[in-house]
C-alpha cells in the first residue's frame, strides 16, 4: 500500500526523495523516509521534518548524496548520522537503521547497525513508527509492522512494549504532547503503563537537560496549559521541582499569558517577537518561591538571560502591582520599574496583574516610552566638558526623564536643560 498524501508533497521534494532512492539503490541500500513525516502524511498536517533510514553504511551514502546535491553534510560518525543542507534550503536527517539496547532505565541507549524493522522497533509510538520505501522498485511503500496505521485511525498513541516507559522516561511526556496536539487519546494498556512508571519514579532516572529540551517542545505548542494540567493530572509537576503544583491559579495565569501572545501584534504592533515559550515557564513556576526557582534555574541549567527573567519575575512581584495601580504616575517613574526588565518577564507581570491601569502602564512602556529617543547625544555633554565618570548617565537620564514626562517638546528645550544641569551640577 502507498503511502497517503505523498504525492502531494511539493515536486522538488517528491524529485528529491525519488533521486536519494535512486542513488541508494546504485549502491545496493535501502533508504525509507521514516518517523513524524509519515505519521502527518495520513493526517494532512505539514511536516518537513525529514528524516531518512538507510540500511547499510548511512553515513557513506550521505557523502554522495551531498556530492551529487552539492550539499552541505554535517556527519556525526560516532552516532552514524549525519544532516544533509541541500542548496533550496531542505535539510535531511539521515541515520543508519539501528538496533538499541538500555544499560539502565533513564539512559542513553546502546547503539548496534540494524535493519528497518530494528530501527521501527526502537521508537516510541506505533504511529511514529511508519516508514515509507523511497528504493525505485517499491517507492512510497508503507512499512508499517506495529500498526501505526491503524492506531492512527482510532486516534490512539500506543507504545511498541511495555518497558518503553522505563527506558525512556521523556516518552510519557511526549505521549501527552501527541495526545494533545492531535487530540488523539493515549491507549488504555500505554496510559497504565505510565502511571505504573510514574509511581516507580522514572523520572528520576532522566538526565535534567533530556527532561528541559521536552519542557520546551511542550512550552512550544500552541496552548501549553492543556498538556500541563494532563501532565499534573497523569504524573505531577515533581519532575520539575518537587514542590511545583498545578492548580487553578497557575492555569489561569497560563491563560492570561496566551491571550497576550495570542493578541501580541494588535497589542504591540511595533515591537519585537518574544519568547513566548519562556512566559509561559515563567507562569507555570509562579507558585514556586526564589529559593526554588533558584533550583529549577540550576537543575536546567537555565542561561544568564533566562535566570534574570525568572528572578526579576519573582522579586518583583510583591510591590510591584501596588506601585502600577497608584493613582498619579508619571511614565518617568513607570519607565524607572520596568526599564531594566526583560520584556518576558515584563509581559508574565502583565498577564499576572488584573488591575487595567496597572496593565495600560505596563502597555504605554512597551509601545511609548521605552521608544522614546533624545534628539541629543552625549557627545553634547562632552562638547560643555561633562567627563565620562562623573554625572554623565545621571543627566542624560534626568534629560531622558523630563522628555517621557512631556517636559521637554524640541532639541533646543533638550539642550536648555542639558545646560543647565551641567551648570547646577
Ligand atoms: N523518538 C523516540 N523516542 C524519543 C524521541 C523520538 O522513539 N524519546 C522517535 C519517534 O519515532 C519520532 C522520531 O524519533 O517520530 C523523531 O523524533 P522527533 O523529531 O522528536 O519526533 P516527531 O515525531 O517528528 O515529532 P514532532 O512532530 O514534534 O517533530
Amino acid at each position: 500500500m502507498l503511502v497517503n498524501n505523498l504525492e502531494n508533497l511539493p515536486q522538488d521534494i517528491l524529485r528529491l526523495f525519488r533521486q536519494i532512492g535512486k542513488i541508494a539503490q546504485e549502491n545496493n541500500c535501502r533508504v525509507y523516509i521514516v518517523g513524524g513525516m509519515i505519521r502527518d502524511l495520513y493526517l494532512g498536517r505539514e511536516n518537513f521534518d525529514f528524516d531518512i533510514v538507510v540500511e547499510g553504511d548511512g553515513i557513506a551514502l550521505a557523502k554522495k548524496l551531498a556530492d551529487k546535491f552539492k550539499a552541505k553534510l554535517v556527519d556525526h560518525e560516532k552516532f552514524a548520522t549525519a544532516v544533509l543542507f541541500v542548496p533550496n534550503g531542505i535539510k535531511i536527517d539521515i541515520a543508519t537503521a539501528r538496533k538499541e539496547t538500555y544499560e539502565h532505565p533513564g539512559a542513553l541507549p546502546n547503539v548496534v547497525p540494524g535493519n528497518i524493522e530494528d530501527d521501527l522497533s526502537r521508537r516510541d509510538f506505533s504511529i511514529n513508527a511508519m516508514a515509507a520505501s523511497l528504493n525505485p522498485e517499491d517507492f512510497g511503500e508503507l512499512i508499517d509492522f506495529f500498526d501505526g496505521l491503524s492506531d492512527l485511525k482510532k486516534k490512539e498513541i500506543k507504545v511498541l512494549h511495555d518497558l518503553s516507559f522505563i527506558d525512556d522516561p521523556t516518552r510519557i511526556l511526549r505521549a501527552i504532547r501527541f495526545e494533545q496536539r492531535l487530540k488523539f487519546k493515549i491507549e488504555d494498556h500505554s496510559l497504565r503503563l505510565i502511571k505504573e512508571a510514574v509511581k516507580r519514579k522514572a523520572f528520576d532516572t532522566v538526565k535534567p537537560p533530556r527532561i528541559w529540551h521536552e519542557l520546551i517542545l511542550i512550552l512550544y505548542e500552541r496552548n501549553p496549559k492543556k498538556y500541563f494540567a494532563r501532565i499534573s493530572q497523569l504524573c505531577s509537576l515533581k519532575f520539575i521541582h518537587p514542590r511545583l503544583r498545578f492548580k487553578k491559579d497557575t492555569l489561569r495565569l497560563l491563560e492570561s499569558v496566551e491571550k497576550i501572545l495570542n493578541s501580541y501584534n494588535r497589542l504591540y504592533p511595533d515591537n519585537e517577537p518574544v519568547r513566548g515559550w519562556f512566559i509561559y515557564f515563567i507562569a507555570l513556576t509562579d507558585r514556586l518561591g526564589r529559593r526554588e526557582i533558584k533550583d529549577v534555574a540550576e537543575k536546567f541549567n537555565l542561561n544568564r538571560e533566562e535566570r534574570d527573567s525568572l528572578y526579576s519575575y519573582k522579586d518583583t512581584n510583591r510591590n510591584f502591582f501596588s506601585f502600577l495601580s497608584k493613582n498619579t504616575l508619571l511614565p518617568s517613574q513607570i519607565y524607572i520599574l520596568l526599564e531594566k526588565l526583560s520584556y518576558e518577564t515584563i509581559l508574565a507581570l502583565r498577564a499576572k496583574t488584573v488591575d487595567k491601569l496597572a496593565k495600560k502602564r505596563i502597555d504605554d512602556f512597551l509601545n511609548i516610552y521605552d521608544k522614546v529617543k533624545l534628539n541629543i547625544t552625549g557627545d553634547y555633554l562632552n562638547d560643555l566638558g561633562v567627563s565620562l565618570d562623573s554625572n554623565f548617565k545621571k543627566i542624560l537620564d534626568r534629560i531622558f526623564y523630563a522628555k517621557l514626562d512631556g517636559k521637554l517638546k524640541t532639541k533646543e528645550e533638550e539642550l536648555q536643560l542639558a545646560r543647565e544641569l551641567v551648570k547646577n551640577q
